[in-house]
């Protein structure tokens, strides 16, 4: 599946990305700056947040009660706001849109 990720400054980064794996992952694997997942994706550590354009927002779905409360560790949290870690890649996010925020701490 085709994911991009849109820096704050507005240039995009489009990756391949395999079912199966997370979108964190296809960040981390494409150097996509801005994604530090320091936590290695076990939900812990709320720096791999993105925000998932309003379009994708149903396809991704809702947090996880541990998503969200881990969220609210992140920084500058939004309705729209997702670890990225916990976002699973299915070919139906084939086109996925996120948003990288300004910074992850
Ligand atoms: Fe740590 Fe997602 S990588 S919460």
């Amino acid at each position: 599946a085709r994911i991009t990720f849109i820096q704050p400054d507005g240039s995009e980064n489009a990756v391949d990305a395999e079912p199966g794996m997370t979108v964190m992952e296809a960040a981390v694997k494409n150097s996509v700056r801005g994604i530090a997942a320091e936590c290695g994706g076990a939900c812990s550590c709320a720096t791999c947040h993105v925000y998932v354009e309003e379009e994708w927002r149903e396809a991704t779905g809702e947090p996880e009660a541990m998503e969200e409360d881990m969220l609210d560790f992140a920084f500058d949290v939004r309705p729209e706001s997702r670890l990225s870690c916990q976002i699973r890649v299915t070919d139906e996010l084939d086109g996925l849109r996120v948003r990288i925020p300004e910074k992850q701490f």
